[in-house]
């Protein structure tokens, strides 16, 4: 059975207790730790930047899976490179120059992520596949963790899946963000997603192993 990996967002976790937060997740079976950075501008909310990223890279070799929510992405993948993100995932709608972003993200010995935001088409995302490691669909509004699964979203997962599947692209992972939960789980991975980010859902229980699992076994239980 394929097993979908979860990324839990540390934008849910207790900012005074952020390294015990990573332990615990890392401990409760995270297969990656999911960093959202927001300049609130790209989006109406600032969270964290680099000096809590490299604070957090001392106490973990995780993947660190970061989400930059910020514009003109490419001034700052150096600075990211350097705080210890593994991955960085940016927006289409913030870049000038979508290519450049994801050769500089490369050429920093990292992961190149691609997302959009909901009201993006996906067909602005999908020439890009060949040059990706991991394609991200938003299921909210990029900004705020604990908002509504946006059920629509998986349309866009099937289409990144079908594309992925019709150039040969086995590697390429396909992560869904924002709302993901025990019960919203098996729409992506029945859409064909195979990473999936989950914030308010594990940091919001008291038993992070328990959640991470139950949205695990959802999404297996619909994987191919
Ligand atoms: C939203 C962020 C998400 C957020 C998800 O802008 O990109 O990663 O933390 O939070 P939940 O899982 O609570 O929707
Ligand atoms: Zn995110």
């Amino acid at each position: 059975m394929k097993n979908m990996l979860i990324s839990p967002s540390l934008l849910a976790a207790d900012f005074a207790r952020l390294g015990e937060e990573l332990k615990a997740v890392e401990a409760a079976g995270a297969d990656m730790l999911h960093l959202d950075v927001m300049d609130g501008v790209f989006v109406p909310n600032i969270s964290f930047g680099m000096p809590v990223i490299a604070s957090l890279r001392k106490a973990s070799s995780l993947f660190f899976d970061v989400h930059i929510m910020i514009v003109d992405p490419l001034r700052y993948i150096e600075e990211l490179a350097k705080a210890g993100a593994s991955g960085v995932t940016f927006h289409l709608e913030a870049a000038e120059d979508v290519g450049s972003v994801i050769r500089a993200i490369k050429a920093r010995g990292m992961k190149a992520g691609l997302t959009l935001k909901p009201g993006t088409p996906v067909e602005r995302l999908l020439p890009w596949l060949p040059e990706l490691d991991l394609a991200l669909v938003m299921s909210v509004e990029p900004g705020f963790g604990g908002q509504s699964f946006m059920p629509k979203m998986m349309d866009k997962v099937s289409a990144i899946r079908r594309e992925a599947d019709r150039l040969g692209l086995g590697d390429l992972l396909i992560q869904v963000d924002g709302g993901v939960a025990r019960d919203t789980a098996a729409a992506c991975g029945a859409a064909g997603a195979n990473c999936l980010v989950a914030g308010s859902a594990i940091f919001g229980k008291a038993d992070y192993a328990a959640e991470t699992e139950a949205i695990r076994a959802a999404a297996n239980g619909s994987l191919g």
